[in-house]
């Protein structure tokens, strides 16, 4: 394989706006000085891995500007293969994002030319997807786009999933995630009906094992990370519980990117679920505690051993 990860996904130019708190309707607020930093979720994970050390590529659609130029220039000196970014046919994405003096975020997407990665565009990438051990895709492309990623791997590459926004699954694409990687927000979409009305995240991680996937990793923010594998009915295996590392966040953008993927490179090289999830744990906490996504995004060796975290 000439790649540890390959990955399916987005690029925007992340416009952000800090608000000591966010305008309502009709209201207007001042914020502080603009920052453009890039980012969009496929572009980030590309990045995270790549950062870490995992040889990395992108499948993305970027507009023939700025914008487009600032994010091929990012991905590769993050040390991203962008053999596979088509340049044109609509502007480039753009988020724009507030964030908050705890950290948190709200973000507005512009899809621009990720709208336009097309499943023909996938099958034209056709070699690329065979050249990696494991592919990963969030939901800021057509849904259609990531089925056809799915529908065209080898049997032996590993695919995950971070469905992202959330927006409903065909049942072929939710039967390859191995796993597939949600927040709580993300879970109760996917859910909908089907969701617990009261119980624990166990009970949420074994009603998305029944929508299909093959495994799940919930992540839970300061609470760490729940994973559950086996899909067969009865074979479920009881869920792993992986502990968070505690951190102060300054700006969250990224974290959940920075996470899956640090979890699909760990896997590419052969780490169990739980093991990988507790890496990629250790990797969304440094993640907060820095400004922008990509710019935050730890080399290894700026990841801390599980034994020396708790003074983190
Ligand atoms: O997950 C964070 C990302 O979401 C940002 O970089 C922004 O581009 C949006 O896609
Ligand atoms: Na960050």
């Amino acid at each position: 394989h000439d790649y540890d990860l390959l990955v399916v996904g987005s690029a925007n130019a992340d416009l952000v706006i800090g608000v000591e708190r966010r305008p309502g309707a009709g209201e207007t607020v001042l914020g502080s000085d603009l920052a453009v930093h890039p980012g969009g979720k496929g572009a980030n994970q590309a990045a995270a891995a790549a950062r870490l050390g995992a040889r990395t590529a992108l499948l993305a659609r970027v507009g023939d500007d700025v914008y487009g130029r600032l994010l091929l220039s990012s991905q590769h000196a993050a040390g991203v293969d962008t053999v596979g970014v088509l340049v044109g046919g609509a502007p480039t994405g753009v988020a724009l994002i507030t964030v908050d003096p705890s950290g948190d975020n709200s973000i507005v997407v512009s899809p621009g030319a990720n709208a336009r990665l097309a499943p023909e565009d996938v099958a034209a990438a056709g070699s690329l997807l065979c050249a990696a051990r494991v592919v990963s895709a969030q939901l800021e492309i057509p849904v259609e786009t990531v089925a056809e990623v799915v529908r065209n791997l080898a049997p032996e590459v590993r695919f995950t999933l971070n469905p992202s926004p959330p927006a409903p699954l065909p049942a072929e694409l939710l039967h390859a995630c191995d796993p597939l990687i949600v927040n709580e927000h993300e879970a109760r979409v996917l859910l909908g009906p089907r969701a617990p009305a009261d119980g624990g995240p166990e009970d949420w991680a074994r009603a998305l094992l029944r929508l299909g996937p093959r495994s799940v990793v919930i992540t839970l923010g300061a609470a760490g990370a729940l994973v559950v594998e086996g899909s067969a009915p009865g074979s479920a295996r009881e869920p792993v519980r992986v502990p968070s590392v505690p951190v102060k966040a300054v700006d969250t953008t990224g974290a959940g990117d920075a996470f899956a993927a640090a979890l699909a490179f760990r896997l590419s090289t052969g780490d169990d679920l739980p093991t990988a999830a507790a890496f990629a744990a250790r990797v969304g906490a440094v993640t907060v505690t820095r400004h922008g996504a990509q710019e935050s995004f730890p080399t290894a060796a700026e990841v801390a051993e599980p034994d020396t975290v708790a003074q983190g």
